[in-house]
């Protein structure tokens, strides 16, 4: 990678918290839809979205220059490859609560404690909040839905019997669960989640059964249990304790395939190291290395078999 001016380091983390926010109000107003048929004056997207024209101008002239949306001619605006992201679902959503409740907690992040920011922030913790809030729910579980087809293609190039059932532990909707049935038409599935999740039992169809629990009491039994960026959810002793709810309930032979970061040494730039920080400011939880990973698994009674990117196998011990 080539060396950036050491101002331009220091600019560009100084100015996070506004492209943040930026980008949170902008996916809230769904600029990337209204620019989905081509480029449009921001006059004529401010007023179909019912922005101040000045403010969204500025906004989008911002975002522009690193490369989400491009200012074509003066005031008229178009996608770009990065902004066509924010159309739909998955992205937008994301970046909804980024630039909305997440930029909150995170703005209240301090060094003192290793305790979560979102708590002290809105007096509850993150899922006791969200199931008060069923509209960021629903966005939650939408944003989780940004990278389902990597975590798909994952999974999918693992050997599978064919005819296992697969939990999908803390699952949420269920998406990913769907996808990877429709790969393997052998497989039945269980989305094993919390009560509230948002989920379209038509579209889990029969094959996927819903099962409405918490994962610190019980879940059900099966073949393969599937932990999709669940326990980075957590510190070290309630996945621990997830990872033993799950050794209770699974068969001796029964594979774990936990779907999270394994961040690397060194100082390249990796998406996680970011994440673990939001992780930190939501719940105390964290991105963790290999090291962490093999003291986890084993406080879990299981033991690593395979350590890929963003998948690690591993077995009951
Ligand atoms: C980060 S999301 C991951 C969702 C999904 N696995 C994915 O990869 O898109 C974590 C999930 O854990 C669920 N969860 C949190 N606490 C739980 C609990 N006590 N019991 C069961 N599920 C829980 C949340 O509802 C949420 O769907």
């Amino acid at each position: 990678m080539s060396e950036r001016p050491p101002d331009a380091v220091v600019w560009d983390l100084c100015r996070g918290a506004l492209a943040t926010r930026v980008l949170g109000i902008v996916a809230d107003l769904r600029v990337a839809d209204v620019l989905a048929d081509g480029p449009r004056p921001v006059v004529e997207i401010a007023a179909e979205v019912g922005a101040d024209g000045g403010a969204l101008h500025r906004f989008l002239r911002a975002l522009a220059s690193d490369g989400l949306f491009a200012e074509e001619e003066d005031g008229v605006f178009r996608n770009t490859a990065a902004s066509e992201l924010l159309c739909g679902e998955g992205w937008v959503d994301f970046a909804h609560l980024c630039g909305g409740v997440w930029h909150r907690a995170a703005g209240e992040l301090d060094a003192t404690a290793g305790d979560p920011s979102f708590p002290r922030v809105f007096g509850t913790d993150f899922w006791t909040w969200l199931l008060a809030h069923p509209d960021e729910r629903a966005a939650f579980d939408r944003a989780m839905l940004q990278g389902l087809e990597t975590r798909v293609a994952r999974l999918a190039t693992l050997a599978w019997r064919g005819d296992e059932t697969v939990v999908d532990v803390g699952g949420g909707n269920g998406s990913l669960l769907v996808e990877l049935l429709r790969l393997q038409p052998g497989l039945r599935g269980i989305v094993f989640d919390l009560p509230e999740t948002n989920r379209d039992d038509v579209v889990l169809g029969d094959r996927i059964e819903f099962v409405a629990g918490d994962v610190f009491e019980s879940v059900p039994r099966g073949d393969v249990y599937i932990l999709g960026t669940v326990l980075h959810d957590w510190d070290d002793e309630r996945a621990a304790a997830i990872l033993r709810t799950i050794r209770t309930a699974a068969p001796t032979d029964a594979r774990l395939l936990v779907l999270d970061a394994v961040v690397r040494p060194g100082n390249d730039p990796d998406a996680a190291k970011w994440l673990d920080l939001l992780l930190l400011a939501l719940f105390a939880g964290r991105e963790r290395n290999e090291k962490q990973w093999r003291t986890l698994l084993a406080a879990g009674r299981f033991e690593p078999v395979r350590f890929h990117d963003r998948l690690i196998e591993a077995r009951c011990r």
